[in-house]
């Protein structure tokens, strides 16, 4: 029977602890929602002693979980346990943290305490925490470089001492998974009690290797992983949660453990931590990032179009993502191309495609990524040719801060001349209505953007917009010095497009 990992978020105290990464307490809470919609058992909400706005987080977000256990971290002082047992007492599920150094480098040079002292330190803080809190869990700070008699004999302590929950941090990422895996295995043999208690672990990613000690734990006997969404945290960051839960998912043959992580709800978790620290993921980063499904080579994309288990081991839908994405460069091949020419919706003859996969080629060797906008332009401008049903034959424009933006165009529709004026929020508006009213187009603007593609004042203005209709999006381009013309003139592109589009796509 396939045994529950308990998943152990501390996003928002050791992720916190990234360079860089303090997040407001409206912030932390808005994460904390999150976690629990992603269902984790425990959220370290932060370490109350160590601030006012610390202290406030943890108790809001105290307060207001339902389902998760919320974690107070606490030195072994007894003031820390008593600030962190205020912050979180108002929990459904409270726990209490308590940890100490064990190592004889952080004995000798940080806390200047012998083995016994902090032996009696760690005794006397978890029986104090005890006393606020049934749930107290016990971490060994440098656990995996302390010597592992001493330790054995400490956790030995504190469990009888009432702690439920027994943590060994490889607190500077410095164990190898075949040695972390020994050192897990002769403390489940040599501590007695253990196995009364959850073992858990809380591994740093110093050297890379915080998932697979992680992982080489869970498979000797440990039932609960500290971890952090994208992985963020003290130095290089702590265990990913993603990449843990996805790993136990994905390779349940060997790992056959569960976790209550909803994964579908990963993604957008990824992103929210990520806006609200302002930590970017890198885009190769495992389960989250922007090319973590994304197939480039032409070999691979044939073969994801054929059948996606040659290539994906887990479903970017599992994790959140909408689906997979074809990123078309110079390696796609003739299959991708006319994939997406299809998902785009035009219907080409076999002429017509291979004029425009000879078009798409010449410009990915000009241009690394192909978007969806650039095959449409060459499908519509290059290769169906659109017919310019609405042509710009003369436009003035009134605008300023004394007066209401006015603008009167004349255009062309169907050979015919025809003239509006209108109003509008600024000039570019009072365009853009007046083009919409003669022309009687129900598109919606979506984007708007002015480029200088040459310098000075008298500089050419690129502008491009993107129209919607009925699902259908096209991309139109105008130029001009006047930039309220290139603008005019971006729009009517746009709406040429979608005239034509509308020809040619069944349904619209
Ligand atoms: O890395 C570490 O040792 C810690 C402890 C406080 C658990 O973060
Ligand atoms: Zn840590």
């Amino acid at each position: 029977m396939s045994e529950l990992i308990k998943i152990f978020d501390t996003t928002l105290r050791d992720g916190e602890q990234s360079p860089g990464a303090t997040m407001n307490i409206a912030e932390k809470v808005r994460i904390a929602e999150q976690l629990e919609k992603l269902n984790v058992d425990v959220i370290e909400a932060g370490f109350p002693i160590s601030s006012e706005g610390d202290f406030e987080a943890v108790k809001e977000i105290a307060k207001k979980m339902k389902r998760s256990q919320v974690a107070a971290l606490a030195r072994t002082h007894l003031q820390d346990i008593k600030r962190a047992w205020e912050a979180v007492r108002f929990a459904k599920y409270p726990r209490i943290h308590t940890f100490i150094a064990t190592s004889d480098i952080h004995l000798k040079y940080k806390l200047h305490l012998s083995r016994q002292q902090v032996l009696k330190e760690a005794v006397r803080a978890v029986r104090y925490a005890k006393r606020c809190c049934d749930n107290v869990e016990f971490s060994a700070e440098d656990a995996t470089r302390s010597d592992i008699d001493f330790l054995c004999q400490l956790l030995e302590k504190v469990i009888e001492a009432g702690a439920t929950t027994i943590n060994i941090p490889d607190t500077v990422g410095y164990a190898i998974p075949s040695e972390f895996e020994k050192f897990i295995q002769t403390i489940q043999r040599n501590v007695r009690g253990i196995e009364k208690v959850t073992l858990s672990v809380h591994c740093h990613n110093d050297l890379g290797l915080a998932v697979a000690n992680s992982l080489i734990a869970v498979q000797n006997g440990a039932r609960q992983v500290e971890c952090t969404i994208n992985g963020i945290g003290e130095r290089a960051g702590n265990a990913s949660l993603e990449e843990i839960v996805m790993a136990i998912r994905t390779r349940n043959d060997l790992l056959q453990f569960h976790t209550r992580i909803i994964p579908k709800h990963l993604f957008a978790t990824s992103r929210l931590i990520s806006k609200i620290t302002g930590m970017v993921i890198q885009p190769n980063k495992a389960v989250v990032g922007a090319n973590a499904f994304a197939h480039q080579s032409g070999i691979h994309q044939d073969g994801i179009l054929k059948e996606k288990l040659t290539y994906e081991i887990m479903t970017p839908e599992s994790v959140g993502i909408p689906k997979t994405s074809i990123v078309l460069g110079k390696l796609s091949g003739r299959h991708a191309f006319r994939e997406r020419v299809k998902d785009l919706g035009y219907r080409l003859s076999e002429a017509e495609l291979e004029l425009a996969f000879k078009r798409f080629k010449q410009l990915a060797d000009k241009k690394r990524d192909i978007y969806d906008e650039d095959i449409e332009s060459i499908v519509v401008e290059e290769v169906l040719r659109v017919p310019r049903r609405f042509k710009l034959i003369y436009l003035n424009v009134v605008a300023g801060n004394v007066t209401v933006p006015t603008a009167t165009v004349q255009m062309e529709i169907d050979g015919q001349l025809m003239q509006e004026a209108g109003f509008g929020d600024g000039p570019v508006d009072a365009t853009f209505k007046t083009i919409k009213k003669i022309t009687r187009t129900k598109s919606k603007l979506l984007q708007f953007a002015i480029n200088a593609i040459t310098s000075g004042t008298e500089a050419q203005g690129e502008v491009t917009v993107k129209l919607e209709e009925k699902g259908q999006t096209v991309i139109g381009q105008g130029a001009d010095t006047d930039v309220i013309v290139a603008s005019a003139k971006a729009y009517i592109n746009a709406l040429n497009k979608m005239e034509f589009k509308k020809q040619k796509l069944v349904g619209m």
